[in-house]
């Protein structure tokens, strides 16, 4: 915080010159001179009675104007049934004080304009799932729920689509199938287009076409005036920039307008493989990665499992063609599996199939790295994850992966067209492991542990990594921990021209403060309290 005032102050000398900065903050001020609010118990409640206030205004306000359709409060079977809907339990045990869901974005502008008067902050929802509390919801404040955004047209010439950020992909992908289209998105049914999109976006059909960022055509953005505009690669170019990759830090999205590209059926599924086929599934995973460029239909996803006892490796495998057992995922193929669901199917139904093994209702973590894609390091990280998890083994429902893709070069290619995106990813640097640790769990006497584990699995391939020479400051927004800083991984000139666009787009710091949760343009959402780093 102190920080991000300073680099304000200097960036800002061409300005009018103002004794005290327009986002002066009484509870960092205080920090700043050693008072730290949230310790006394009697100044934490000052801060939070008028917090509360200013909320129960205007959650008040917004259901007088919007109606009670329009606002759910607490005790409300409406509001249990949203904060039920994450993900993960971490962000379902969050209590704001309502839930509002506007109908159109003139709605949007004005949850905008009447957070900035009150100064209750809030937190915006798509599919909820970003794993970490405050992610997408917020304690005390108001969670804007997008779900009456739930537009799904396609063009008459079938060469885009106009989606809604209250669509999961599922929708999305059943509405379009009638019409042989489909666009770029989640892999996974009930994952939502908004958090997807802004963070980056891998889908099966990446190696083609490239991230779903770098298919975006337009979006219509609810701005911090809430003024709703259009940003695309001729309207506001910069910020169509940082909304490739820049997450909820320039507005709130209300659709997003994507290229749509031809799709019938396709095949995939997962392959389960035991410890004994582990260097044939690494020598698998490697090749694929390497050889994108040669049939970009095929994707991968590996991970490395522990599942009652016994170490599992579980490929899963795709081809964007009907076809069974495609050249490119021959070596693959060869491989003994203990189970096997790869069929010639529908992308809905592909991803109704990811869907069933990523269950609601269990804590969660995700935690994301990004190395160069070396055959012996995929080994070390499958060590390194097996190592660390004798320490949790014995935790209750515990269901722990290294999750294990590539950023092909194709894919790097992609990032280039419209003008590039903020991720800071060239092609030069590909191909890519990014690493997505993810764990769930079911008794919060175990977060400590569990989190303790995750950061030790980041930070010892991270520093294994950086001896072998194969580290890159990458963190992919949508795998990330809230203790890792996803905008600094973008480099230095990414992360000031974000920031500069946030200071032409937001000067008074709406993103940052009024909606305080997932990743800011400054450093990571939390610093870790427990063991790791
Ligand atoms: C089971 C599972 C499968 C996954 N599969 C994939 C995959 O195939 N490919 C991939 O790339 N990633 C994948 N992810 C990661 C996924 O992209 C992130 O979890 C992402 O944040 C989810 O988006 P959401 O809308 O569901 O989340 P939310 O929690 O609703 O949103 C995440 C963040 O985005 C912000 N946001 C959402 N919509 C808007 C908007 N319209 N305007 C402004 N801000 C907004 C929210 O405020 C929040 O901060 C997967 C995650 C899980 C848990
Ligand atoms: C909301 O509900 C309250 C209580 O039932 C009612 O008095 C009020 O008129 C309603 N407001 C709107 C805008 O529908
Ligand atoms: C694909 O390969 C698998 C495993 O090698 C085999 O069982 C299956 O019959 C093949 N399917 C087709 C359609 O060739
Ligand atoms: C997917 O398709 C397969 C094969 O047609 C079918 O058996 C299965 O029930 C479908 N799954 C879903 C979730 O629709
Ligand atoms: C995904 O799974 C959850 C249960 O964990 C379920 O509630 C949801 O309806 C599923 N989504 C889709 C689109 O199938």
């Amino acid at each position: 915080m102190r920080l991000q005032l300073l680099a304000a102050a200097s960036v800002g000398v061409a300005a009018c010159f103002t004794f005290e900065p327009a986002d002066f903050d009484v509870v960092t001020a205080l920090l700043d001179v050693g008072v730290d609010v949230f310790q006394v118990p009697g100044l934490s409640d000052l801060v939070d009675r008028s917090w509360s206030n200013a909320c129960s205004m205007a959650c008040s306000t917004l259901q007088t104007i919007f109606g009670n359709g329009s606002v759910f409060m607490p005790g409300e079977s409406d509001y249990q049934a949203f904060t039920n809907s994450y993900w993960s339990v971490q962000q379902a045990s969050v209590d704001p004080r309502c839930v509002f869901r506007p109908a159109e974005a003139r709605q949007v502008s004005a949850l905008v304009l009447l957070s900035r008067l009150s100064q209750c902050p809030f937190a915006v929802k798509s599919g909820g799932h970003a794993a970490f509390a405050g992610a997408s919801s917020i304690q005390g404040g108001i969670t804007v729920s997008l779900s009456r955004f739930n537009q799904v047209s396609l063009s008459e010439n079938k060469q885009s689509a106009t989606i809604g950020p209250g669509n999961v992909w599922y929708d999305v992908y059943t509405a379009l199938e009638p019409h042989q289209v489909t666009v770029i998105g989640g892999r996974v049914a009930g994952i939502g287009v908004g958090g997807l999109t802004l963070g980056g976006g891998i889908s099966f059909f990446s190696n083609i076409y490239g991230w779903a960022c770098d298919n975006v055509l337009s979006y219509t953005v609810v701005t911090a005036s809430g003024t709703i505009i259009t940003a695309s690669p001729s309207e506001h170019q910069n910020l169509f920039w940082a909304l490739r990759g820049g997450g909820n830090n320039f507005g709130i999205v209300t659709s997003f307008n994507v290229r749509a590209i031809p799709q019938g059926l396709m095949w995939g599924g997962g392959r389960f493989h035991l410890e004994t086929e582990f260097p044939a599934v690494i020598d698998a995973y490697y090749n694929l990665g390497v050889n994108a460029a040669k049939d970009g239909n095929a994707a991968q996803i590996l991970s490395f499992a522990y599942v009652q006892n016994t170490k599992l490796a579980s490929a899963a495998l795709q081809y964007a063609q009907p076809v069974a057992n495609a050249s490119i995922l021959a070596e693959y193929m060869s491989i003994p599996a203990i189970g096997d669901t790869t069929q010639i199917r529908s992308l809905a139904n592909l991803t109704q199939e990811f869907n069933a093994s990523n269950p609601d209702g269990l804590r969660e973590t995700y935690w994301a790295a990004t190395f160069k894609l070396d055959r012996d390091f995929v080994a070390f990280i499958k060590d390194v994850f097996f190592e660390e998890l004798v320490a949790i083994a014995d935790a209750p429902a515990l269901i722990p992966a290294a999750t294990l893709q590539v950023i092909t070069v194709p894919q790097l290619e992609h990032m280039a067209q419209n003008g590039g995106n903020a991720l800071g990813l060239g092609t030069a640097l590909g191909p890519l492991i990014v690493l997505n640790m993810n764990m769930m769990w079911s008794d919060a006497a175990d977060d400590e542990r569990v989190m303790t584990a995750n950061a030790n699995i980041v930070r010892r391939t991270g520093e294994e990594a950086e001896k072998r020479g194969l580290q890159d400051e990458y963190i992919y927004m949508n795998y990330a921990s809230q203790y890792q800083d996803v905008v600094g991984g973008y480099g230095a000139a990414n992360q000031e021209r974000l920031r500069s666009v946030a200071k032409s787009y937001d000067p008074a710091g709406v993103w940052q403060k009024l909606q305080p949760g997932y990743f800011k343009l400054d450093g990571a959402p939390a610093k870790m309290q427990v063991g790791g780093k």
